[in-house]
């Protein structure tokens, strides 16, 4: 069954043609850089770009994939959560080929495919699994059932840690978004430096963390950028990391995934298979392009 997918819930066009897990078509179109000067997403700015994208994006994924619409059985879009006008653009296309090819269309929980994102290739991984879903709109550990069911065992009650990051990254006059570069400078700074505050809840909480960084983003010397970028995201992964171990040993599972743009961190996936290893878990991240948005995860769910 040949699925076209497609992702707009929150700033990546993205479109896919899918059959089982393998991805034979996929083109995603970010502009993230669009929103620079605001520090983050403006939805309306979003919902724009992908009424401009949405086609080339699908008809780049049929090319890649060398098929056209009538070799497509069924149409896949995520349907929840995201930003309203973002995924009305993503919905009401995906409705429209569905109508006009007569075709089945599946609804598709935005959530749930971070957390399936690492079947895409690892081809013998299924459900159950705990999965940690970490990006910039969201931080939570869910008990992964089967392809439709999930329980949230924790969640962020404010800010994602991709958030946290793209905010003290751009104090330190990184451009948004700055996650990934205070990935590439905590691997060269001092962990040790600075001893971030941890907060203790049940679920996560980051925005005392976030105020703590910001502070002393103020004031820093060229020398301890990397030194704060290092206490940082150290300091989160293993926050992040020793919750999931919390959490894993109330359940009986042997593996868990990790999906979201905060998944591509060396840092956090060096201090999981650290901490993991020794005690039998297996950890499953996707590469790169399944781990922020993409239609890819989509199709594979639906
Ligand atoms: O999943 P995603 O593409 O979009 C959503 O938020 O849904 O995640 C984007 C987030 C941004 O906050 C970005 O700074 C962060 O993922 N990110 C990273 C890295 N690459 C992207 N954070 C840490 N290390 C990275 N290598
Ligand atoms: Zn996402």
């Amino acid at each position: 069954m040949k699925v076209l997918a497609i992702e707009t819930s929150c700033d990546d066009t993205s479109a896919a043609v899918v059959e089982s897990r393998d991805v034979f078509g996929m083109c995603t179109i970010s502009r993230l850089k669009d929103h620079a000067n605001f520090g983050g997403v403006v939805p309306e700015i979003a919902s724009r770009h992908h009424e401009e994208s949405i086609l080339s994006v699908v008809s780049e994924s049929l090319k890649q994939a060398k098929v056209d619409l009538n070799d497509i059985d069924t149409v896949a879009v995520t349907s929840h959560p995201g930003l309203i006008g973002s995924i009305l653009v993503g919905t009401s296309f995906a409705k429209g080929v569905s109508l006009a090819l007569g075709l089945p269309l599946i609804e598709v929980d935005h959530i749930l495919a971070h957390a399936c994102s690492p079947m895409i290739e690892h081809k013998d991984l299924n459900p159950p699994f705990l999965s940690l879903v970490i990006s910039g709109g969201h931080t939570s550990i869910l008990n992964v059932k089967n392809l439709k069911e999930y329980e949230v065992c924790c969640h962020s009650v404010d800010d994602a840690v991709g958030e946290v990051y793209d905010k003290v990254a751009r104090s330190m006059g990184i451009p948004y978004p700055g996650g990934a570069e205070l990935d590439r400078m905590a691997l060269t700074g001092d962990p040790f430096t600075y001893k971030m505050p941890v907060p203790k809840i049940d679920n996560f909480s980051f925005s005392g963390i976030k105020t703590w960084a910001l502070n002393i983003s103020k004031n820093i010397s060229e020398s301890d950028r990397n030194n704060l970028a290092s206490s940082l995201v150290y300091g989160i992964s293993n926050y992040v990391s020793d919750k999931v171990i919390k959490i894993l040993n109330k359940y009986d599972f042997d593996k868990i995934t990790v999906g979201g743009g905060v998944a591509c961190s060396k840092v956090l996936r060096q201090v999981l298979h650290k901490k993991l290893s020794n005690k039998g878990i297996q950890v499953y991240f996707p590469s790169p392009k399944f781990c922020s948005d993409n239609a890819g995860m989509i199709g594979l769910l639906a």
